[in-house]
């Protein structure tokens, strides 16, 4: 005869066996083993019982625990082990996986990032202002005449409420002064835009680094030092760099910047690159009318300004024949880059 127990047992059994997932099994489990389960029952019953049945019970009691307990524990890790190679059917591992594009940084932020590294080794700090402007910043403010050509329509793009796309970096000179007393030392990254005819050396939308120091005793001295080195570390110390004199509203005496290295594809060709100056005493002056006081006194600051057409560095530099490609979004081209 078999014992309830011995009953109870083989029940349990058979339900696990028959569970079909994880959570099944602990229904039975508790069903037989939880506080008040069917087996666990048995233990209360133990009271009850006579001196000479309850080693018998007892010693049936712990064999039905210990194959029930067993039993679970081995079917949950088969269900477990089930799961996981059911989610794995279908799943090709030996394929190989789907790769995250990298992307890269476009050649020309390339050349800015490498312009301002250079410039801020030489104490220069950053600078900014926005690409719609007014004519006050982009001309007035820099001693531009109200009928100079660079204001004409033909040449600027006019919003309708009479601000502009500022023609040129310089903008963020003025902002800078205005902002800050001297002395003062910063670069000012970004875009320009002019009416130009669009060709492979013009685009409507180009790039420059702008640059703008002022302290007691700055001079030409000091402006020709600073481009010589950042040139010449951009193109190689074989680099020739040459002044010519050229005239700019907002300088005194103005200069712009040719280049020309062996090492460049270029070769032995000066190319242009860069306009630059003595800031003009009218722009101070200007400047310190707008702030309503004296802080840039021209007869106690001297300073010098350039603007960098960054384009035209990193075509030199990458040997890039055609502006036009830094706009045109062509991977072919950007990937060169990479
Ligand atoms: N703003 C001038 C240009 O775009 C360059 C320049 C900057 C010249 C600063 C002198 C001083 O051509």
């Amino acid at each position: 005869m078999t014992h309830p127990l011995e009953e109870l047992r083989d029940g349990a059994l058979e339900e696990i066996a028959a569970a079909p997932n994880e959570q099944a099994l602990e229904t039975v489990r508790v069903h037989y083993l939880g506080r008040s389960g069917s087996i666990s029952a048995w233990g209360e019953r133990m009271k009850t019982l006579s001196k000479e049945e309850r080693p018998v019970v007892g010693k049936l009691l712990n064999q039905a625990r210990t194959a029930v307990s067993a039993a679970i524990e081995e079917a949950g890790e088969k269900l477990r082990a089930a799961q996981e190679s059911g989610a794995l059917t279908g799943l090709d591992i030996s394929l190989p996986g789907t790769p995250n594009e990298l992307g890269a940084l476009h050649p020309l932020t390339q050349m800015l990032d490498r312009g301002i590294e250079l410039f801020r080794r030489m104490g220069f700090a950053l600078a900014e202002g926005p690409d719609i402007e007014d004519e006050w910043h982009c001309f007035d403010a820099l001693n531009t005449a109200p009928d100079h050509p660079a204001r004409n329509e033909a040449d600027t793009f006019y919003l309708p409420d009479g601000r502009l796309l500022r023609t040129h970096t310089s903008t963020v000179q003025i902002r800078a002064m205005q902002a800050a007393s001297p002395p003062i030392r910063v670069i000012a990254p970004g875009s320009a835009f002019r009416r130009d005819e669009i060709d492979a050396t013009h685009s409507a939308r180009f790039h420059q680094i702008e640059g703008l120091y002022v302290d007691e005793g700055v001079s030409v001295a000091d402006l020709k030092g600073t481009l010589e080195f950042f040139l010449r570390e951009l193109f190689g110390p074989g680099t020739a760099v040459r002044f010519r004199p050229h005239y700019f509203p907002f300088t005194e005496p103005s200069f712009e910047i040719d280049v020309k290295s062996k090492a460049l594809k270029s070769g032995e060709k000066w190319i242009e690159v860069c306009g630059c100056g003595m800031v003009h005493p009218a722009v101070f002056e200007e400047v310190s009318r707008s702030r309503g006081d004296a802080a840039y006194d021209p007869e106690k600051w001297t300073g010098f300004a350039f603007g960098l057409g960054m384009d035209r560095l990193a075509m030199i530099l990458f040997d890039i024949p055609d502006i036009r490609l830094f706009a045109q979004n062509d991977l072919r081209f950007l990937r060169q880059f990479a």
